[in-house]
């Protein structure tokens, strides 16, 4: 098995066609407002499992084009976190902004055309499909002719299906794995495995990309690949949300990071600040050690 990259220099144009915003009437100017500088504006986040309260209050503030990264302990409700903005959980309480504009993370897919798209933990490709058609499955949420257009196979659809084949080559290109695009999902490596679910989340065109855990796993080579590819996501004006464990990986790649230690936010700011926060120090080397 090859680890695989035919690492192609950046193409800044492959991330820079976002679908364009759908007017709300034919002929009349959409009433979006300005878009705005905060892409994640969440509050008052809380979720209980039973006795156990995951969730404590949490909230912040992610700006656009920021790498914003989330740490803490094992345990400590990163992905409960991600869960619930993303809809997989409905939340105790909550209130969700994405671009300035309140929403409800009640449905995946709805979450995924209001802008937001994401990885797993434990990565979940369809395992006997090839690399490229992983990533048509992620393009198809941008898509309209629906299922009439599929079933008779229309001009409109054909067309549309050549355009998601097309742009989900480029995303492979983009992440660094074109050369394995008709390869199984499940013959990829492990690292291979993770840019291909990072392919499948852009090709949603989102606002905000939500990584768990991206470089978990991954040798020291393919944790430098990770992060060229993250600060190019960043480059080409995505934000990133993303789950680390390793604290240092994260540090020297985050704008800004919030902290979260059994449930509760202990620390929110610039990595140097979140650093020398003595709760910060605490939960990782004190006697927490959860
Ligand atoms: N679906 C669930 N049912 C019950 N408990 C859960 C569920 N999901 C997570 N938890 C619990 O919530 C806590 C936070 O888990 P998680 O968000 O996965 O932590 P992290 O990602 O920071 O390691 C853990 O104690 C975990 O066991
Ligand atoms: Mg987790």
């Amino acid at each position: 098995m090859t680890a695989a990259t035919s690492t192609s220099p950046a193409t800044l144009t492959t991330l820079a066609t976002p679908a364009p915003p759908q007017p709300a009437m034919p002929g009349v100017l959409p009433a979006s407002p300005p878009p705005s500088d905060w892409v994640l504006q969440v509050s008052g986040i809380s979720k209980r499992f039973g006795g156990l309260q995951a969730l404590s209050d949490v909230g912040m503030q992610i700006a656009r084009g920021q790498v914003y990264g989330l740490i803490g302990p094992n345990g400590a409700g990163k992905t409960t976190f991600f869960n619930v903005i993303t809809g997989l959980y409905t939340p105790d309480t909550g209130q969700f902004e994405l671009a300035g504009q309140p929403y409800q993370p009640t449905e995946v897919h709805r979450v995924a055309q209001a802008g937001i798209a994401r990885t797993f933990q434990n990565i979940r490709l369809f395992a006997e499909m090839t690399a490229l058609e992983n990533v048509m499955v992620g393009r198809h949420v941008r898509t309209g002719s629906g299922l009439l257009g599929a079933i008779f196979k229309t001009r409109h659809f054909m067309a549309e299906e050549a355009a998601i084949e097309q742009r989900a080559h480029e995303l492979l290109e983009y992440v660094g794995i074109a050369p394995l695009a008709h390869d199984k999902a499940r013959t990829l490596s492990y690292g291979d495995q993770r840019r291909l679910e990072i392919a499948r989340a852009l090709a949603t065109d989102p606002q905000l990309i939500a990584l768990d855990e991206p470089a978990a796993g991954m040798n020291a080579t393919e944790k430098v690949q990770l992060r060229a590819l993250i600060d190019k996501i960043r480059h080409d004006h995505r934000t990133v949300l993303l789950i680390e464990h390793d604290v240092k990986w994260v540090m020297g790649l985050c704008d800004r990071v919030t902290v979260l230690d059994y449930g509760k936010v202990i620390a929110q700011g610039t990595p140097a600040e979140v650093q020398r926060d003595p709760q910060v120090i605490e939960a990782y080397l004190g006697t927490g050690g959860h």
